[in-house]
């Protein structure tokens, strides 16, 4: 499978797209609860997947009932996640760093900076921008003004439910409000539109975001996400 001609698909309530970075390396994520997925049907398509070269596969951020679901069919623990959630209770700052909407021709911008500011496994390409956009009905995404972006958000709202999807912000301009400013922006956006409920997930290393998510009203909860791998090999 070449690495520069990533597969996407769609079957038996799970979605499919193989790594562009390193062909040998796919992503599964559900669509579907798990009590609604086959077993079978999804070992058929891991054993499908193994043929055309792939060795591992990542699973999306999942919850506890799916992470049960996967186990069973072979998939063990890759990363554990911190879940957070935020009912905007408590007063939300003004953002200190203007933002704006960032339409298409951002992406390129928006892509260098999740690069450089995440590790490998977690970066994102086209594909996987383009989902995280998509991942909701309404979604919002912004960058700082200025000539150009070192920093972005995006915002998802189903109904009155709202979900930070991503943040980053380039290294060289990390420290000076541009993180609280964007989440600022995207709480505000959400409260505007009734959300009852913001959930947003991160590394548990990661203290920089955690340290942010929790002073601007995020709370941890108890049923942590997982990422969990599936080895052709094993
Ligand atoms: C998390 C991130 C977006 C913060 O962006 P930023 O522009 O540096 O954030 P700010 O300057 O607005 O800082 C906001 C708060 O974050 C926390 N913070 C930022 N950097 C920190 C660090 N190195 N260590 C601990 N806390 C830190 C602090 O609470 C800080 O508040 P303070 O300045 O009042 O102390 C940025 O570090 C980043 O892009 N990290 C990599 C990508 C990532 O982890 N995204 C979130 C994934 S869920």
């Amino acid at each position: 499978m070449s690495t520069d001609q990533p597969l996407r698909w769609s079957s038996n309530g799970v979605g499919i797209r193989t790594s562009s970075e390193c062909g040998s390396e796919a992503y599964l994520r559900p669509t579907r609860p798990p009590e609604k997925l086959r077993p079978d049907a999804i070992k058929v398509t891991l054993r499908l997947l193994a043929q055309t070269g792939v060795k591992r596969v990542f699973t999306s951020a999942i919850r506890p009932q799916e992470q049960a679901f996967f186990r069973n069919i072979g998939f063990e623990l890759h990363e554990e996640l911190l879940l957070l959630s935020n009912d905007l209770s408590t007063h939300i700052p003004t953002p200190t760093r203007p933002t704006r909407r960032a339409p298409r021709s951002d992406w390129p911008q928006i892509l260098e900076i999740d690069t450089s500011a995440f590790p490998q496994f977690w970066r994102f390409d086209k594909v996987a921008l383009a989902e995280a956009i998509k991942a909701t009905p309404r979604s919002r995404v912004r960058v700082n003004t200025g000539p150009s972006p070192q920093g972005f958000a995006i915002t998802g709202r189903a109904g009155r439910q709202g979900f930070l999807q991503r943040l980053a912000v380039r290294p060289t301009h990390q420290g000076s409000g541009l993180g609280r400013s964007l989440v600022a922006d995207a709480l505000r956006w959400l409260q505007k539109r009734r959300v009852y409920e913001v959930l947003v997930n991160t590394q548990t290393q990661n203290l920089a975001a955690l340290e942010l998510y929790e002073s601007m009203g995020f709370t941890q909860r108890s049923d942590g996400l997982a990422v969990l791998r599936w080895d052709a090999e094993r």
